[in-house]
């Protein structure tokens, strides 16, 4: 009965570390290898990351929050849950990915691709996106 009581508690404290890590995500967002594969042709610096800030202030912060954590003030209203940027659940995501999410959309995330042409603007969004960490 002990071990048993103790296995439980084993497992249940595993899951609970499984949790509060948050390795995997609410609902998964497959993306082509087309776009995995992509490496971000911008290179970040001071003026990329100035020019990308007032994009995100434009197009994202209302639901993304001013530092990705999802605390917009449009984030209430929304049914889908946002991950928070500055953890590794989008962090450790490749570069080609973030890109392939921002141009696509899914649910309430907007597709960006007719929004931002340019798509430089959106890599100089995804370098901006890794200063969030
Ligand atoms: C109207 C609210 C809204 C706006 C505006 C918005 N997003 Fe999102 N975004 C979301 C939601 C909601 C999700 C989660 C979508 C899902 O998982 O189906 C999301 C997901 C994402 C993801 C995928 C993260 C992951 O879970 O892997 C990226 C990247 C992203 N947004 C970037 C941006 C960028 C960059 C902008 C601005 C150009 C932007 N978003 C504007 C609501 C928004």
């Amino acid at each position: 009965m002990k071990s048993k009581i103790y296995f439980l508690t084993t497992l249940l404290s595993m899951t609970a570390c499984l949790f509060s890590f948050k390795v995997y995500q609410a609902k998964p967002w497959a993306v082509p290898d087309k776009y995995v594969q992509m490496k971000n042709p911008v290179a970040s610096d001071a003026e990329i990351l100035k020019d990308a800030k007032a994009l995100w202030v434009k197009h994202c912060q209302s639901c993304h929050g001013k530092t990705g954590m999802g605390d917009g003030t449009k984030a209430a209203q929304l049914d889908t849950e946002m991950e928070d940027f500055t953890t590794d659940v989008v962090q450790k995501q490749p570069d080609g990915a973030l890109f392939y999410k921002i141009q696509a959309g899914r649910d309430d995330m907007p597709s960006f691709k007719k929004k931002i042409p340019d798509e430089d603007e959106i890599w100089s969004l995804v370098c901006f996106m890794r200063s969030l960490k």
